[in-house]
């Protein structure tokens, strides 16, 4: 794993954008997997301006997202669906045939399906955008998950519930997520997990210290072959320096 620790976001994001950008000019035809939550905003935002303002071409540029919160209406503001959307999709110019997420509302075992007959049929994720929950899980992938799995639905752990609820205009029920597996972050190409923030140092640290294993999905950023952790100064608090 490459550690990176930045000054701030703003430098944080204009690297992560910049490698995202890279894979794209590298392979026009990428399939990028994007993660959402508070962490990766700023480099969305770095990605569209970079990505606008160099004129890169993303029409052949295939996206997935890496989760979403089962029940959820893919037009509520807490989505992922809607997050992507309006982070990405609409200021890129995305067209609907290229972007590829779960409905949540749907048959749950035939998105996980479709999802994962996809991911074979573009030849694999060559980037997984990932980011780092409160209790160290990789997109849904729970403390406890299994690695060997592909696209599932997983009942939620009582953090993730609580800490959810800040995406949300109100108290919303959160129960289950259906999210891509611990097998697809393994195959992907390369990964990017972006963490920000002082609450996130001490699971940062756990991430960086404690044995590697489904007990903290965040670690097995460790075990993977191109994996590059990017944290800034204040998720990094906790590490020895
Ligand atoms: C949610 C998302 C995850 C994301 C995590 C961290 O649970 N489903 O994919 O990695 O939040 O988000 P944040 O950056 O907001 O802490």
């Amino acid at each position: 794993m490459t550690l990176k620790v930045f000054d701030d976001v703003d430098q944080l994001a204009q690297a992560a954008a910049e490698e995202i950008l890279e894979i794209v000019k590298v392979k026009p035809n990428a399939l990028l997997c994007l993660a959402t939550g508070s962490s990766p905003i700023p480099t969305y935002r770095q990605l569209v301006y970079k990505g606008l303002r160099e004129k890169i071409d993303f029409t052949k540029v295939h996206f997935i997202g890496l989760d979403e919160w089962v029940g959820i209406e893919p037009t509520n503001p807490g989505s992922c669906h809607y997050f992507l959307q309006q982070n990405l999709f609409k200021p890129l110019q995305i067209m609907e045939g290229q972007i590829h997420l779960f409905n949540a509302m749907a048959d749950l075992t035939r998105e996980c399906d479709v999802m994962d007959k996809k991911i074979i049929e573009w030849g694999g994720i060559d980037l997984m955008v990932a980011g780092m929950g409160m209790n160290g899980h990789v997109g849904f992938n729970e403390p406890g998950t299994p690695p060997d799995l592909y696209s599932h639905v997983i009942r939620l752990d009582s953090t993730t519930i609580t800490v959810g609820q800040k995406y949300f205009e109100g108290q919303t029920v959160l129960n289950k997520g259906i999210t891509l597996g611990m097998k697809h972050f393994f195959d992907s190409g390369a990964v990017l997990m972006i963490v920000a923030g002082n609450s996130k140092s001490t699971i940062v640290k756990r991430t960086v210290n404690d044995k590697a294993s489904m007990e903290l999905p965040a670690t097995y950023i460790r075990k993977h072959k191109n994996g590059t952790l990017l944290i800034d100064t204040d998720a990094a608090a906790q590490l020895a320096t």
